[in-house]
């Protein structure tokens, strides 16, 4: 799958989005290393804190079907479906993200390929707390 047909998917996935709070959908789009898509979308909620981004619903569909080998997400966000601008993962996601992929996990947003390292280069982890 391309970055481009990887990006498009997110962008699909925009369209469930739940974020009738902050009028911002956001859509992922999570690529498993033997090539499945996992979707997810923003889910808000009235007691605001509880809103779950994209990347982890998509994080979370994923795990919870058996999928922990991941290669690629691609996100795209927008208040008016023009998603040209990058929109770019929260800190929340990224230590999310961080428990599954490595530091060359690859991430696409509207402007280009990053990695994971280039959001966080260094994260909170087992090794830690020893
Ligand atoms: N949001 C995401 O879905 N992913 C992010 O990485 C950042 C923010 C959502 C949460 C909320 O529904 C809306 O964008 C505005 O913060």
């Amino acid at each position: 799958m391309t970055n481009e047909e990887l990006f498009a998917a997110a962008v699909k996935a925009a369209d469930n989005s739940y974020s009738k709070y902050s009028g911002f959908s956001v859509g992922a789009a999570l690529l498993t290393a033997d090539g499945k898509l996992f979707k997810g979308c923003n889910i808000e909620n009235a007691s605001y804190s509880l809103t779950n981004c994209a990347e982890r619903t998509a994080v979370f569909k994923a795990v919870s079907e058996g999928y922990t080998d991941f290669t690629a997400i691609a996100i795209a966000g927008s208040p008016n479906k023009d998603f040209s601008k990058p929109c770019f993962p929260c800190g929340a996601c990224l230590q999310v993200l961080s428990e599954f992929c490595g530091s060359d996990f690859r991430i696409i947003l509207s402007d280009g390929e990053y990695r994971l390292s280039d959001f966080l280069p260094r994260r909170f982890s087992e090794d830690s707390m020893k």
